[in-house]
């Protein structure tokens, strides 16, 4: 991945709208090697609480291309959290992002909440969650870059994920269109609304965009929540034209979403890809367990 100059003179790099021949080689090399299936982003795990090198350069080298990598192992429900973070810390995610709901660690058991505030968030029932990327209502400043999370135990039914590589849908957008780019990237592009819970302190209104790069990195971060109740989009035939475009292609059928359920022992490990959930259904003896870790950081080989 190229990476923003930061001395003087036009942005350069496969992000910058004027540099148009690092985009097109960026762009080919990415496109010359996609996952056609989950399967070629998994990697099996002899035991997740210690990792081998060789896991972890798999793992590394998928999250590189595909801003993504699927594991599976042996279920490990015990001490979950100690060793997800552990697991995580391997690819140097450990700045926790840290939400009014998440347990004290950071780290949140996604499953059906039966009482209390969890209850009002859709990510704690057993409704579809829609396309998103993770931390969408975050202030600028702490972005969540990197995700994990991990299947302890899948539903009766349902609860699949769908995922798409978000610089994937850079490119399908850019491609159509780069005024759908400059468009999503103004900073006052999507607000979220402010939010008041009760008992937590009151979230002010959050503009930003849904397309920023990293100046540090380089690298291609997005903002999106396709709920309608809990983003105001700006008032520019633009960005209107941008959003409709970005729906359609994540939900026209576009060939580079990825559709994978979760089996106990299957996690996800990525840089905040695109991603929604199907509803599930629950029976008394199979209760969905999610665990998922936010992080500010990427991932990275280290
Ligand atoms: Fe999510």
């Amino acid at each position: 991945m190229g990476v923003t100059a930061q001395t003087a003179g036009p942005p350069r790099g496969p992000f910058a709208p004027d540099d148009a021949a690092a985009y097109t080689r960026w762009r080919d090399a990415k496109l010359a090697h996609l996952p056609a299936r989950p399967d070629d982003l998994l990697v099996e795990l002899a035991d997740p609480r210690a990792v081998t090198a060789a896991e972890r350069a798999a793992l590394a080298e998928r999250c590189r291309r595909h801003n993504m990598a699927l594991f599976v192992g042996p279920v490990v429900a015990d001490g979950t959290r100690d060793w997800l973070r552990a697991f995580a810390r391997t690819f140097g995610l450990d700045d926790l992002d840290s939400n009014m709901l998440a347990d004290e660690d950071g780290i949140s058991p996604l499953t059906v909440a039966a009482d209390g505030p969890r209850r009002a968030y859709i990510p704690y029932t057993d409704r579809p969650l829609s396309w998103h990327t993770d931390g969408y209502y975050n202030p600028l400043h702490r972005p969540v870059r990197g995700l994990v999370l991990y299947t302890v135990q899948d539903a009766a039914e349902g609860g699949e994920n769908a995922l798409l590589d978000h610089e994937l849908a850079y490119i399908a957008l850019r491609d159509a269109d780069p005024g759908h780019i400059a468009a999503l990237s103004q900073p006052d592009a999507m607000t979220i609304p402010p939010n008041a819970e009760p008992g937590q302190p009151p979230r002010p209104a959050q503009p930003g965009p849904v397309f920023s790069v990293d100046p540090l990195t380089g690298a291609l971060h997005m903002r999106y929540t396709a709920r309608v109740r809990h983003v105001v989009w700006k008032d520019d035939p633009a960005v209107t034209a941008a959003v409709a475009a970005l729906n359609g292609l994540l939900n026209g059928g576009c060939p580079w979403v990825l559709r994978h359920r979760m089996a106990p022992g299957q996690g996800l490990l990525c840089n905040n890809v695109l991603h929604n959930r199907t509803g599930f259904r629950d029976a008394p003896d199979r209760t969905r367990l999610v665990y998922r870790a936010r992080f500010h950081d990427r991932v990275s080989a280290a």
